[in-house]
């Protein structure tokens, strides 16, 4: 390139203004410069492109289309160089808290945001939405989210809030155009004669933001509430089974549904949304893409920067953006080992992931004649880095141009493309980036083998074509020179004749790789016989690869014909058949797959999934009328301030003078000896490695955990693969991880044991045990009438908070004092460990919360060690450290939810009856004992879940493992107890062909009834709730339509399923069940509250300021909450166990009810005078203002040695019935429906209840269904490293129809909690399991359908591979690997 003429700086507008930066950064992303320079509100929560917490929006002007696009964009993916041109709108540049936003306003005030760690990334997909079509459907608003992930809410509230804006318009009967024009339509209805939205709205008014509001005051009338059902052709939003409706208020609470009414109110007081008054592209830019900048303005020039780092610490040296073909082909034959860079979706995570290099990178994003699309007679050609996005929209454009018959291949590859990862990637990755990865899992390139696309590729020597079957050559290679350039894919258009179709099946349906992905292409003659054919499959090979013997056997055969079939499912699967010992594993499921394609295929079953159900919600809960604030559905105090990005984690902030980062070294080994630790490459890197600190460098004590069987740093051993065995700590993060990669351990290994099952044939275990022995199990066996032996199986889980892990440790330069900033739910033991590492008094440490971007259990232990190793640098070094893990780091260092395996013996009478049960359970703790017991101990003590069995042997142990040390997660071991149980009765019920909600339900305790730990349940709701639920959610009626929906449907199948769940509150161990509060009152009459419980995202905060002002008599406002620190409130216990609620509520209550005693004298002689007044003459009267408040749980305490005591002070209840269907070729499934009620007591903030609800069922459901924690057992590594292969739900995955009621006419009078509340944020996960046994109903449905008869035995999580297989149909019995086949063969990855 010329260098006369290129350019070293980048221009963009960033938020209205513009930024020059003069040679920046090769290695920075987006996301990193944005935070660099203060704007934190953007979020890293993976760096690879799978979370969508870094979403920010960049707008360009697009030549070739000559308009604005805006695109929402994943910063972490993001090089700050490719960013020239653009303009860059973050969080910041929408609102702040003061004046947000409408879409910061409405997902903040309708509970769309919890921890508030996703949310600026939801609110910048939302909002990147809206500005390429401010009158967005339904349909896209939900799938605008498809690139975003949120560990807390279950997603529902989000979705609400952002759907505000499609009702707008259409309550409205407006339109708006992308220029902002509002034209008034004919009011839309949902295509239903007659439907609700059509009728007049006599009932509604309009409200001063436009939208259409309910008044609370007046009853909702027939018309206004009733669902359109009310016409005869039913609601528009219902299936024959799931009745939600476009009305949401069709609740049967009338107007009592306070839920609806506060909702109404607070939409009332949305603002508009007006899009011209969205900030403007700035017109510099638009003359700046096409070149028409005047003089003495800069202009578009190619770059050519030059990192001036030294290669050892740097990703990219030299970075070239040409501006013309010619411009990069001859860059390209000067650096021919240059790497082509366009979305770089595919080359960022290689850099991320797996370190790699890529000195020289030529960036292809700017080159006309890659962006050309044409088209012939024959067929389109697209250039090759055209966008996704774009490709999605030309390939409707043809569609509609030459109709369905030309565009079969286009549409198939339209299809595939919907589920291809999620917008963000979309809008940035190419079709030559996805092409030329040759990824053997791609999406598109069966497809494009299958149609017999072509590529064209381009050097200086002039231009060939390549047909797309033989263009992939082997893993991840292709037949291109290395001088080549991929210009263009030509796609054919389709004869008469001729059928197309894709398929994809991934773990989750929206944003994940595919398992095995095809491209089906048959040509059928004017006689039904197929004249040609072409079967290509991803995820079969280590290239995509054509099924050429099942192509033959197709040629000749008649289309649709059955016996045809089989001979070419025959020929597919002796071709495709994988070995049991495969890369990427799942080799049964796999080959299963690929028959099931061409068997749907060749049932012309291929059904496109654009017609999936809207999700809709509806939560119910009645007024409270007896107290001013407490019990109200008050949003989340912090939510505004998590919308804007103002809210502040660990990692925002700005860095210290002098600070240090942390680079992990982490053990290669799954158990070994630690023979040496050779550092000398590290600190030989001259890039700002400060020193290298092992076991030897710490000062007090190096073992940590309650029973002090954990090294913070190992001396001799290590046990786990990704234990830290040393800290780097150098000048950025990016140079300590790299030197750590750099420090040498060697090792000899000892033998390692992964698995519980293995664990438990070793006899490895730590040495406590826990039983609940009750009554004669021997005898009631031998009274039993059937008496059945099995087992059942839990998997891990992993937390997935979006924030990882973070600390701050800031020395303070005296008396060996420390302030630690930490993401913990536990600041007295980081703060207790800290002291004791260190050797110095506690009262020397201060460990401070803020807030964190999640918990969930996670951060309850595991995040001291984190802050120690920050704590320890700041010691050694006299410098602030900082360590914030990368999600890679987090997931293999911290530990997980336990794996339960459950070996069970039960008697049962003919009638489902249960009369003994001999369970013993084994946990998977890991290596060190953490919590482990704790959690075995909530195991045993849930395996009776609601169930009366008169005689229990339940016996626990940890197995002693070589994993991370598995943790608390919320539930801590409850819920495995539950499913062990549960999933045993599923066989039982199947071995008594009984249904299983018939055997649950006979057997629930009755009010009165004694549990295996003696304790009396007289506050006992279930049965009534079993039964409520039932009425009200029509199971029978839904049974019956199950029932024949599965007699009519041949390959897709419904299942239901009724759970019922009990969780005992209160910490097992007794001491820490205590809370504290300290509250001051100033003598403005503002209020401060310090308390012991961190706050996370589940409205801690909010409800203990409630409890404060409702006890003060003052407006919330008047509250403030700033953190949780140890020398506020000391001693304190984790927030955890569901109790921090009662425990802190208390102690707040307790201080507050003080000053307000303190005050009462004042306020009664100056009655109406303001609070602040007040305050002032009470403190001008020498009255102490301040309080402290402490609280213990009453009659606590359990002696597991005598089965005596109280264990729990109160239980938690809830019942939930699930709806699912079914797809068992495939395995995936959608959960149609699911109805919950909740008794959470008189409840102290009725909306953040109901989200701890809707999130904690997801967290359940996810934990059962699509969550698979996965090692290799060759080694001992973790295989899910990060959102890439382990899958959480997404937002398309909650159920379709959510319905959350909370119990309201309990008794209460029992209670003796704060204003007789209870906790909530465990006990609704289990719940989350109703789909898996919906799905495992569905699986039922199937075997019977195919005459299998043996009982099932379904182990959570019931992942599509899981379900595939349980449904035993012929082409599963084919793909079956012979026992005597997989002798000798180490799977590819384990459950442990
Ligand atoms: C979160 C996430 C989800 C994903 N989901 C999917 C998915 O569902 N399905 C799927 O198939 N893939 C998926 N991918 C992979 C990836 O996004 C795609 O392969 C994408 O198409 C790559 O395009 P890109 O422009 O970003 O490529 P880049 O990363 O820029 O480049 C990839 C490769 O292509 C080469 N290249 C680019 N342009 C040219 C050209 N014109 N000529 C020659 N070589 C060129 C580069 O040199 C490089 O080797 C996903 C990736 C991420 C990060
Ligand atoms: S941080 Fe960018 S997608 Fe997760
Ligand atoms: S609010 Fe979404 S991850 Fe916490």
């Amino acid at each position: 390139m010329d260098s006369s003429t290129n350019s070293s700086s980048v221009l963009f507008y960033l938020n209205g203004q513009r930024v020059v930066v003069e040679s920046p950064d090769l290695d920075q992303t987006l996301l990193q410069y944005l935070r660099s320079t203060g704007l934190t509100g953007t979020k890293l929560g993976c760096g690879e492109g799978g979370c969508g917490a870094c979403t920010v929006m960049i707008s360009r002007y697009d030549v070739d289309e000559s308009r604005i696009v805006h695109a929402s964009v994943n910063a972490c993916l993001c090089p700050l160089a490719t960013v020239d041109g653009k303009h860059i709108i973050t969080v910041e540049g929408l609102g702040t808290a003061a004046r947000p936003h409408p879409v910061q306003e409405r997902i903040a005030l309708l509970h769309g945001s919890q921890c508030g760690f996703c949310t600026p990334g939801f609110v910048m997909s939302l909002y990147a939405l809206l500005r390429n079509n401010p009158n967005p459907t339904e349909l896209e608003i939900e799938e605008c989210f498809d690139g975003n992930l949120c560990r807390c809410t279950g997603y529902r509230p989000i979705l609400d809030a952002a759907k505000t804006f499609a009702d707008q318009a259409w309550k409205q009967g407006k339109s708006i155009d992308a220029d902002g024009t509002v034209h008034v339509a004919e009011p839309k209805g949902c295509g239903i004669e007659g439907c609700c939205r059509l009728q007049p709205k006599s009932a509604a008014e309009q409200a001063p933001g436009g939208a259409i509001v309910h008044d609370p005051a007046k009853a909702p009338t027939s018309v206004d509430s009733g669902c359109c059902k009310t016409s005869d052709s039913g609601c528009c939003k219902s299936s024959e089974t799931s009745s939600g409706c476009c009305k949401s208020s069709d609740s049967g609470y009338g107007e009592a549904n306070q839920a609806e009414v506060e909702k109404a109110a607070v939409i009332a007081k949305f603002q508009t949304y007006d899009p011209t008054q969205e900030l403007i592209f700035p017109p510099f830019l638009i003359r700046y893409a096409k070149g028409t900048t005047g003089s003495g303005e800069p202009q578009l020039k190619p770059l050519d920067i030059a990192s001036g780092k030294p290669a050892s610490i740097s990703w990219c040296t030299r970075f070239l953006r040409p501006l013309t073909l010619p411009a990069l082909l001859a860059a390209l034959e000067q650096h021919p080992d240059a790497k082509l860079v366009a979305g770089n979706s595919e080359v960022g995570v290689e850099i991320k992931t797996r370190r790699a290099k890529f000195a020289v990178q030529i960036n292809v994003n700017d080159i006309p004649e890659l962006r050309r699309i044409s088209e012939t007679a024959q067929g389109a050609t697209f250039g090759g880095n055209i966008s996704l996005a774009r490709f999605e929209r030309e390939l409707d454009r043809l569609g509609e141009k030459h109709g369905v018959q030309r565009t079969q291949s286009l549409a198939a590859l339209r299809e595939n493309l919907r589920y291809f990862a999620g917008s963000q990637i979309r809008n940035v990755a190419t079709i030559a980036g996805n092409v030329v990865t040759a990824s053997p899992i791609s999406d598109l390139n069966p497809v494009f083998m299958a149609t017999n696309a072509y590529v064209t590729l381009v050097s200086l020597t002039g231009q060939r074509t390549v047909p797309m079957a033989d263009f992939f050559v082997g893993y991840r290679r292709t037949a291109m020179k290395p001088n080549e350039v991929l210009l263009s894919v030509t796609v054919p258009f389709n004869a008469d004749g001729e059928v197309v179709r894709a398929f994809k099946q991934a773990k989750r349906k929206d944003d994940d790789i595919a398992i095995v992905t095809c491209g089906l292409r048959v040509l059928v003659d004017a006689s039904g016989r197929v004249a040609d054919a072409a079967f290509a499959y991803g995820g079969v090979a280590p290239t995509t690869v054509l099924a050429r013997g099942a192509m033959a056997a197709a040629i000749g055969s008649t289309w649709g014909d059955s016996a045809a079939l089989e001979r070419v499912l025959d020929a597919c699967r002796q071709e495709l058949r994988l070995d049991y010992a495969v890369p990427g594993g799942m080799a049964e499921y796999r080959t299963a797959l690929t028959t099931s394609f061409l068997a749907k295929f060749w049932a012309a079953q291929a059904h496109s999934e654009r017609d999936r159900r809207l999700c809709v919600g509806r939560q119910e809960y009645a007024a409270v009328a007896d107290r001013a604030i407490v019990g109200k559905g008050v949003a989340h105090m912090a939510a505004l301030k998590q919308t804007t990005g103002e809210a502040r984690y660990v990692d925002d902030m700005p860095a210290l003078a002098g600070e240090l980062h942390v680079g992990l070294v982490l053990s290669s080994r799954a158990h070994a000896r630690i023979t040496g630790i050779d550092a000398s490459k590290a600190l030989a890197l001259d890039a700002g490695v400060v020193r290298v600190v092992t076991a030897r460098d710490v000062p007090g004590g190096n073992t940590w955990n309650i029973f002090h069987d954990e090294e913070i740093l190992p001396r001799d051993e290590v046990h786990f693969y990704g234990q830290p065995v040393a800290l780097v700590l150098a000048t950025s993060q990016r140079v300590a991880q790299d030197a750590a990669r750099l420090v040498v351990v060697s090792y000899d290994d000892l033998p390692a044991v992964l698995t519980v099952r293995d664990a438990v044939a070793q006899g490895a275990f730590f040495a406590e045990t826990r039983q609940l022995i009750t009554g004669d199990v021997g005898a009631a066996l031998a009274e039993a009438d059937l008496v059945m032996e099995g087992s059942s199986y839990c998997g891990a889980q992993e937390h997935f908070y979006l924030e990882a892990m973070a600390a701050l440790a800031v020395p303070q330069g005296e008396d060996g004092a420390v302030e630690l900033f930490a993401s913990t739910q536990n600041p007295a033991e980081v703060q207790m460990v800290v002291a004791e590492m260190l050797g110095v008094p506690a009262s020397r440490v201060v460990c401070r919360v803020k807030r964190m971007g999640g918990g969930f259990g996670g951060k309850e232990s595991r995040s001291v060690l984190v802050a120690a190793f920050a704590a320890l640098g700041a010691h050694l070094t006299g410098r602030s450290v900082r360590l914030a893990l990368d999600r890679d780091e987090d997931m293999q260092v911290s530990g997980q939810r336990h794996p339960f395996l459950g070996r069970w013996t039960v008697g049962v009478t003919r009638e489902g009856r249960i009369l003994g049960l001999r369970m013993h359970v084994f946990s998977n703790g890991g290596f060190s004992h953490d919590l482990s017991v704790g959690v075995l101990e909530r195991a045993v003590s849930h395996l009776d879940n609601c169930y009366r069995i008169a005689a229990t042997e339940f016996v626990g142990r940890v197995c002693r493992t070589n994993t991370q040390s598995n943790t608390a997660f919320r539930g801590f071991g409850g819920c495995q107890g539950m499913l062990l149980t549960e999933s045993m009765l599923c066989e039982v019920a199947d071995r008594l062909h009984l249904p299983v909600d018939r055997v649950r339900e006979i057997n629930l305790y009755k009010a009165g009834d004694v549990t295996p730990f003696s304790q009396r349940l007289d506050d006992w709701n279930v049965p009534r709730m079993w039964l409520q639920l039932k009425a009200k959610a029509a199971y029978d009626d839904r049974r019956r339509a199950v029932d024949a929906f599965n007699k009519n449907s041949r390959h897709a199948k419904r299942g239901l399923a009724l759970l019922p769940t009990k969780f005992g509150i209160s910490f097992g161990v007794k001491h820490l069940n205590q809370g504290m509060s300290l509250v001051h009152i100033y003598t403005d009459g503002s209020v401060l509250v310090a308390h012991g419980g961190t706050e996370m995202g589940q409205g801690l905060h909010t409800k203990m300021a409630m409890v404060a002002a409702e006890t003060l008599g003052l407006p919330l406002s008047a509250i403030f909450i700033s953190e949780t620190a140890t020398n506020t409130a000391a001693n304190t216990s984790p927030t955890a166990a569901s109790a921090s609620s009662d425990l802190n509520g208390m102690a707040v209550y307790n201080a507050c009810k003080e000053l307000a005693d303190r005050l009462k004298p004042y306020r009664e002689r100056m009655a109406g005078e303001p609070f602040a007044k007040i305050a002032k003459t009470a403190y001008l009267d020498r009255c102490n203002l301040t309080a402290a408040g402490h609280y213990c749980t009453p009659d606590i305490g359990f002696d597991w040695s005598k089965n005596e005591g109280m264990l729990y002070f109160y239980f938690t209840q809830g019942v939930a019935i699930a709806e699912v269907e079914l797809d068992t070729l495939t395995g995936s499934h959608s959960t149609l429906r699911v109805d919950i009620m909740m008794d959470v007591g008189r409840s102290l903030n009725k909306a953040i209840d109901i989200g701890q609800i809707e999130g904690a069922f997801a967290q359940g459901m996810g934990w059962t269904t699509c969550e698979e924690f996965l090692y290799f057992p060759s080694s001992g590594r973790l295989f899910t490293q990060g959102p890439g292969n382990y899958k959480i739900p997404s937002a398309m995955d909650i159920p379709r129809d959510f319905r959350v009621e909370l119990l309201e006419d309990g008794d209460t009078s029992m209670l003796k909690t704060i204003f007789s509340s209870k906790g909530v944020g465990e006990p609704p996960l289990f719940l989350g399991a109703s789909v898996f046994f919906a799905l495992r109903d569905a699986v039922m449905a199937k075997r019977q359908e195919e005459g299998v008869d043996a009982p099932l035995h379904m182990e959570s999580p019931a992942t599509p591979e899981t379900l595939r297989l349980a449904c035993e149909d012929s082409l599963v019995q084919l793909a079956r690997i012979p026992e005597a086949l997989k002798k000798g063969k180490v799977p590819f990855t384990v459950r442990i």
